[in-house]
């Protein structure tokens, strides 16, 4: 038998471990993660005053609650290390299009939660056409 020395067999179940955790995070990270495919989807409602009507609409009713009345972060909404609310207005939003936004509802952020279940894609987008006309 081979026999390794315990600081050796010690440092090899830690690189082990370090390995593991890597791979789950970046696992479960691409599990989440937008496409590029996925972020090209083009927005097919057009950004008229009703749509950004319902999507204000929706938005006060889903997202309002971590989100904020004004989609801005600030003293009111509850943010700590693990669990702070995007800021909805920064134009960083849109660096990857329309589709990543309509997306990352649809199949939510951990820790936010998905939206594909609860509301319609033309919901969605009405969110999008509203977040967009806030000015970002
Ligand atoms: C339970 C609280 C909660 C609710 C409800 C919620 N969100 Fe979020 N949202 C978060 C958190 C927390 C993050 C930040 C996730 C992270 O850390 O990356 C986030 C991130 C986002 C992002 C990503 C921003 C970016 O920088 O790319 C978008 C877009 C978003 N939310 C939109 C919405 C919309 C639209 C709704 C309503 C349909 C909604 N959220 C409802 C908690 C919530």
């Amino acid at each position: 038998m081979l026999k390794t020395h315990p600081k050796i067999s010690l440092f090899i179940i830690i690189a082990f471990s370090v390995l593991f955790v890597i791979t789950y995070c970046f696992a479960q990270n691409l599990e989440t993660a937008i496409t590029k495919e996925k972020a090209n989807t083009k927005n097919p409602i057009p950004s008229c005053a009703d749509s950004i009507e319902k999507g204000k609409a929706v938005y006060s009713q889903y997202c309002k609650g971590c989100h904020g009345p004004d989609a801005v972060r600030d003293k009111k909404t509850p943010c700590t290390e693990t669990f702070c609310p995007a800021n909805l207005r920064d134009p960083k939003l849109w660096r990857m299009g329309e589709g990543a936004v309509f997306w990352t509802i649809r199949d939510g952020r951990k820790p936010m939660p998905c939206f594909g279940e609860r509301l319609s894609e033309e919901q969605c987008w009405h969110i999008v056409n509203y977040l967009h006309s806030l000015g970002s």
